[in-house]
């Protein structure tokens, strides 16, 4: 079983999260809502970037994840730069054996005057595919 969990204060991420959703075949949840009762293959996790790092809620549900819980992490998220949540996200979670792809999904999320329109329908499509090719790469599993 896949899984994607994201944080999203004004919805960008929530609508990349959809689209990771769809092209994993899995259902996208707040991290608020998560639920890792079952151990779960793939985890995507969904985080923006504010004041240059990611939002607390989603440290908490890193810092909280067990190795047994996910067979590898997977990271896509939004930004008004490029800056991305992978940095932070292998920094919590490698320490603890958990492995997290190298492969990971960014693209602008609209931020004031900054990156409007983002995610448009050319970058959920990216982000459908970036599902699919995850999913493809760990299906020997
Ligand atoms: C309080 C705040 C601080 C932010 N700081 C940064 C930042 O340091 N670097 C950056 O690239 N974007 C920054 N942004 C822009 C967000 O990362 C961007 O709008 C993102 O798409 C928000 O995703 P969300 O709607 O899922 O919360 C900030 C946005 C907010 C609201």
């Amino acid at each position: 079983m896949n899984k994607v969990v994201y944080v999203s204060r004004s919805g960008n991420t929530k609508k990349v999260a959809g689209a990771v959703a769809k092209g994993a075949s899995a259902k996208a949840v707040s991290v608020e809502e998560a639920n890792l009762s079952k151990p779960v293959n793939i985890l995507f996790v969904g985080g923006s970037i504010y004041a240059g790092k990611i939002d607390g809620k989603l440290r908490d549900f890193l810092s909280a994840l067990r190795k047994d819980q996910v067979k590898i992490v997977a990271v896509f998220g939004t930004a008004a730069s490029k800056k991305s949540a992978l940095p932070e996200v292998k920094a919590i979670l490698e320490p603890k054996g958990i492995l997290v792809s190298d492969d990971a999904f960014q693209c602008k999320g609209k931020f004031m005057m900054v990156g409007s329109g983002h995610p448009n329908v050319e970058d959920l499509k990216q982000a459908e595919a970036f599902a699919k090719r995850i999913c493809e790469d760990n299906s020997h599993e």
